[in-house]
């Protein structure tokens, strides 16, 4: 096992914000991590950093973050590949208008958006907890949205099989909402471990992601070409603000657009935080059993 002081595990690196935070991260002299689903793209962004950075380590590995049980596989590769984590940057995510569900039936973007980085983030504690020490602790960095300022109504019954999906403003802005909310009421027992947690919202930036009208309303996407900023910028300035944070030791900061904000007030419900992270909690725990019981039949 090779035990490294400063690295920082990415999902989501192979396009859009995720790619130009890796570059930005390489660019400090951090190792990076890197979870994706394409071992295409994983293999032309490791080739392209080492390259440029000859002696960091860059490490590709692939996961479905659809699929939890394919977060517990990477994550036990990542455990045996790292013995310290400093960084977790959950920056995968899906926006579409259509019903796509998890192998696990749990809808889309519940599964990839909230579920993926609070099950990564508590699978990975102990490497994360490993990384802390007295001058600086770890971070889990997640990424929200300003979408779900639209939230009026948190629904937990529902996250896992919305009755409609709706796109931006549906169940994206939902699953974005939830993450929030989980993300603010983990930061104490994560403290404690040396872990601080920060949300980001990187701001509307031209990406894939927002680049069709897949979920995108068309108003947004006429407005794209003219308050849109580059991914290069929104990555720049976040990586900066989490610096920043990390510096200061502060968890728990709802920063957007680069700025520390105060979080939106549907994220601060202590009854809805306290039934997310119950119904995350149960989700993981049915599915690892399930996944034992296989174990033990094969
Ligand atoms: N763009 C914006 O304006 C904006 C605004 C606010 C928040 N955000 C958030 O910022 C984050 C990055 O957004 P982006 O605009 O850079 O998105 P993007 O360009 O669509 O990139 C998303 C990344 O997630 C990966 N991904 C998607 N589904 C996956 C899965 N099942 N398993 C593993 N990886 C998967 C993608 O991999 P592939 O390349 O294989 O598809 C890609 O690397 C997201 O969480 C998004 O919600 C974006």
């Amino acid at each position: 096992m090779k035990s490294i002081t400063k690295t920082a595990i990415l999902t989501g690196s192979t396009g859009g914000i995720g790619l130009e935070i890796a570059r930005s991260l390489a660019m400090q002299g951090w190792d990076l991590g890197l979870i994706n689903r394409s071992q295409e793209k994983t293999n032309f962004q490791l080739e392209d950093l080492r390259k440029s950075y000859p002696n960091q380590e860059f490490v590709g590995f692939v996961a479905n973050l659809m699929d939890v049980l394919d977060i517990r596989r990477v994550a036990a590769e990542i455990g045996s590949r790292y013995a310290e984590v400093s960084a977790l940057y959950n920056i995968a995510g899906l926006l579409t208008e259509k019903r796509i569900m998890s192998p696990q039936n749990i809808e889309g973007h519940f599964a990839i958006n909230t579920l993926a980085p609070y099950y990564l983030t508590q699978l990975l504690r102990k490497e994360l907890s490993a990384g802390a020490t007295t001058d600086r602790h770890s971070v889990v960095v997640n990424f929200s949205s300003s979408a779900m300022n639209g939230v009026k109504d948190l629904d937990v019954a529902t996250l896992t099989n919305p009755e409609s999906i709706g796109g931006l403003m549906g169940a994206y802005a939902k699953s974005k909402a939830a993450l929030t909310a989980v993300s603010h009421l983990v930061k104490e027992e994560l403290l404690e471990d040396g872990i601080l947690i920060e949300v980001v919202d990187p701001g509307p930036t031209k990406t894939s992601m927002t680049g069709s009208s897949d979920g995108m309303p068309w108003f947004l996407l006429l407005l794209r070409p003219l308050i849109f900023k580059s991914a290069k910028f929104q990555a720049q300035r976040l990586v900066d603000a989490v610096e920043t944070a990390v510096t200061e030791k502060k968890s728990g900061l709802f920063i957007s657009e680069g700025r520390q904000k105060a979080y939106p007030s549907i994220a601060l419900n202590k009854h809805s935080q306290i039934d997310i992270k119950l119904l995350l909690d149960t989700q993981v725990q049915l599915f690892a059993v399930e996944d034992t019981q296989k174990d033990a039949v094969n």
